[in-house]
């Protein structure tokens, strides 16, 4: 084989190409990078956030204690646990338990409201009801509602923790809480270590948040507890914060919401890029705003969301910002209008959000996207609809076998470079194996090559928790103490730790070889460049022929896979392409195939 690379043919890479998608699935927040240790913290899980869950999920009561709603600690948190005196609540967090290790320091904190003072005493226990810490116990005097904390010290490793807390006199108790001390760069409300720095480690240059389906589904009536994801909701003081509805079937509970998303986003190098609902929803659910008026209260709540961001410590979302704790703006520069639309209400919807922006905020770049299919009518529609909507960036999402990975390379090489260029903000090649990686990181070269149209990529999902699975493949999969990389993880990092800043037009000469993986059919890699085949065959590891064509009788049997730019030829008896092919009467089955390996022999004759 031989590569010729042009030196003078250089094409600019973009300085943004590599970056994360991060959504709250498979519960990728509560449960996962979000390090609180407590799950339904709040007592407001209930049945219309998953069918099985209630006010006292994951708690046991040993004693008398009752959840309520009467004078409550917050209007967007209103249940608590009337405990009375000598009751205990223990705690069982998420997966086995808690992950407690020996010699590290937990904060344990709650809000309390007693007539008369009750002693609080909090211990970490293992699954068997032995403590693993010493007793912390804090009083809640008399009177109205009060934040009361302490710290608890562990002394031996368990990954079946419990929170246990007793109360010698009746007491209100909510927003009972645990986080290690040890969060990722140490941040209080902070993030699971390990987590956060497998993330880190991957050095993204941008951070696209809170979804993916989540931002695009749920009630817009703004009452309720299947709120559409409103950014509003997830700041400010934690026990202030609403708890919600997660469209991936689990209660969501905003402890990690915008601020911390923008601080994160910030601690690990990469530009924020929040995606906002633009009031109508997809992914399967039917609610839309048709009223403008009502639909000019999710405008503003989008123009709000850039002041948070960017705006002046002393203005009023900046304010906000500066209160918790980050006056400096977090120098927001592209926002997201919209998840994978496809519903006739998106194209009424979109312009009130990308002309009120484009007045207020020029400086702030607009990402549109290209609706749920990566080919077909809606496609087609939507990015017609962005040229004339004169976004800057299309964000398109597909989910897709190795094989249509391997022969789709070229996807971008006919994209139009004077329209608005292109995000791929969601892809992966499916199930989590070492082939669909390679198959990613194939694709990956054609997106480099193209990195003059193509501004930004990132996998999807990113995070998993193994006991939890809404969605596979992901990116990173964990359970509550430990983390395992996929393959795919290591092809981002690959690709993400070594980016290039320009790429030299290059061609290949060589005979390829079929894919082993290849089920039901024989697959040619190609490269850029087309090339013509002529006599074409397939032989067993025993020299067995399996298959041959000289393509004497023109192109029967052959097709071009994917929807790739190039073009099927079969005049004069030979055969030429720059997609994959598959040739249907080759189709011996899985089972059959997997016995032999394969080898294309193809006579490369000109182009
Ligand atoms: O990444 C999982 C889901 O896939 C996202 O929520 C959605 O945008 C896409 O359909």
């Amino acid at each position: 084989a031989s590569i010729r690379v042009d030196l003078d043919d250089a094409t600019a890479i973009s300085d943004e190409l590599y970056g994360l998608f991060y959504e709250d699935i498979n519960h990728a927040a509560d449960g996962g990078l979000y390090a609180e240790l407590v799950q339904n913290r709040s007592f407001e899980f209930s049945p219309a956030d998953e069918g099985s869950y209630h006010s006292l999920t994951s708690w046991t009561v040993n004693g008398e204690a009752a959840v309520a709603d009467t004078d409550g600690l917050h209007e967007n948190n209103v249940h608590y646990l009337a405990a009375e005196a000598g009751t205990a609540i223990v705690n069982a967090g998420y997966n086995s338990g808690m992950a407690i290790e020996a010699g590290e320091t937990y904060d344990f904190s709650v809000w309390a409201r007693a007539d008369q003072n009750a002693n609080l005493t909090a211990r970490l226990l293992d699954a068997d009801g032995n403590p693993v810490s010493g007793t912390a116990t804090v009083n809640t005097g008399a009177g109205e509602w009060v934040e009361l904390s302490t710290v608890l010290n562990a002394s031996a490793s368990t990954v079946n923790g419990r929170l246990a807390v007793t109360t010698d006199a009746a007491a209100d108790l909510d927003m009972v809480s645990l986080f290690p001390q040890d969060t990722f760069l140490g941040r209080e409300n902070g993030l699971r270590k390990d987590l956060a720095e497998l993330i880190a480690d991957l050095d993204p240059s941008f951070l696209r948040f809170p979804g993916g389906c989540i931002v695009n589904t749920g009630d817009f009536d703004r009452e309720g507890r299947e709120r559409a994801y409103n950014w509003k909701d997830t700041v400010g003081p934690v026990e202030e914060r609403l708890t919600n509805q997660n469209f991936w079937g689990y209660n969501q509970t905003y402890g990690l919401g915008y601020y911390e998303y923008f601080q994160f986003a910030e601690d690990i190098g990469a530009q924020p890029l929040p995606v906002v609902p633009v009031g109508v929803t997809g992914c399967g659910q039917s609610a839309e705003i048709t009223d403008a008026a009502e639909l000019q209260t999710w405008v503003q709540d989008t123009l709000d969301l850039i002041e948070f961001a960017n705006g002046p410590a002393d203005s009023e979302w900046g304010s906000l910002r500066a209160a918790m704790g980050h006056p400096e703006p977090f120098g927001l520069t592209k926002i997201g209008l919209g998840n994978e639309e496809y519903k006739d209400q998106f194209y009424v919807n979109f312009p009130a959000f990308k002309e009120a922006l484009r007045e207020a905020h020029p400086e702030i770049e607009i990402v549109g996207n290209s609706g749920i299919d990566d080919s077909g009518a809606v496609f087609d529609r939507s990015w017609e609809f962005m040229r004339e909507q004169q976004v800057d960036l299309v964000d398109e999402h597909y989910y897709n076998s190795p094989e249509w990975f391997f022969s789709n390379n070229t996807r971008y090489d006919g994209y139009d470079r004077m329209g608005p260029h292109v995000f791929v903000g969601e892809y992966a090649s499916r199930s989590n194996t070492w082939w669909s990686a390679l198959s990613e990181a194939s694709y990956l070269t054609g997106i480099e090559r193209n990195g003059d149209v193509v501004d930004m990529a990132s996998y999807a999902p990113l995070l998993s928790n193994i006991d939890y699975i809404d969605w596979a493949p992901d990116m990173i999969w964990y359970d509550n103490h430990q983390a395992v990389k996929s393959a795919s993880y290591e092809v981002q990092k690959l690709f993400s730790t070594n980016a290039g800043d320009e790429v030299l037009a290059s061609t290949l000469e060589a005979t390829p070889i079929a894919s082993p993986d290849i089920q039901g059919g024989i697959g040619l890699a190609t490269w850029n460049t087309a090339a013509t085949y002529d006599d074409v065959k397939v032989t067993a590891a025993d020299g067995t022929e399996l298959f041959s064509d000289d393509f004497s009788t023109g192109a029967d049997g052959w097709t071009v896979g994917g929807n790739a730019a190039g073009a099927w030829s079969a005049a004069d008896g030979s055969y030429s392409q720059t997609a994959l092919v598959e040739d249907a009467r080759s189709t011996a089955g899985s089972a059959d195939w997997s016995n032999y390996t394969y080898e294309v022999k193809a006579t490369k004759t000109a182009g």
